[in-house]
């Protein structure tokens, strides 16, 4: 059983983890815009682990006994700068984002819904490595600056593929 509360917060961080996908939809398109294929393929694939993130709450507020409910999405950003603050902004998208889960796992502790604590440690450790690969792929962008070490890296990233996780 889900409160009205709980049940709340989980819609909103489905919703949440939709717009997280449009935003990396948005990035990969201004990437292949911008003539970055690897850059483009790495948010690509970026775009359908947040759409799978977001079918996993879908999925769960429904078996849980409560209603998943479509919201309005904001549109994202679409263009940037250079890829460096492409990618900071995701870095500080997760950040939020793993902010954002934390506060719904306070929640849960709060209510004693240890079933809903349960469905969100995945998400607890998720965020631990979704803030590790876009920050490995900022530091890197640091390092290469805008020379032709960019153009290595495009095709580094661009090897990125997204297969859901087994044990989801
Ligand atoms: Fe679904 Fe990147 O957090």
């Amino acid at each position: 059983m889900l409160s009205e509360k709980l049940e709340d917060a989980l819609n909103e961080q489905m919703n949440w983890e939709i717009f997280s996908a449009n935003l990396y939809l948005s990035m990969s398109s201004h990437f292949a815009h911008e003539g970055l294929a690897g850059f483009a393929a790495w948010m690509n694939a970026q775009y359908q682990e947040e759409m799978f993130h977001a079918m996993r709450f879908f999925n769960y507020i429904n078996n849980a006994g409560g209603h998943a409910k479509l919201g309005a999405i904001d549109a994202p950003q679409h263009t940037w700068k250079t890829p460096l603050a492409a990618f900071e902004d995701a870095l500080e998208h997760e950040k939020g984002v793993t902010a954002r889960i934390n506060k719904i796992a306070d929640l849960a502790v709060e209510e004693r819904n240890h079933a809903v604590g349960i469905f969100l440690q995945w998400f607890i450790s998720e965020q631990v490595e979704e803030e590790d690969s876009v920050s490995d792929a900022v530091g890197k962008l640091k390092l290469v600056g805008d020379g032709g070490g960019l153009f290595m890296l495009d095709r580094d990233l661009g090897t990125r593929v997204f297969t859901p996780p087994t044990n989801a």
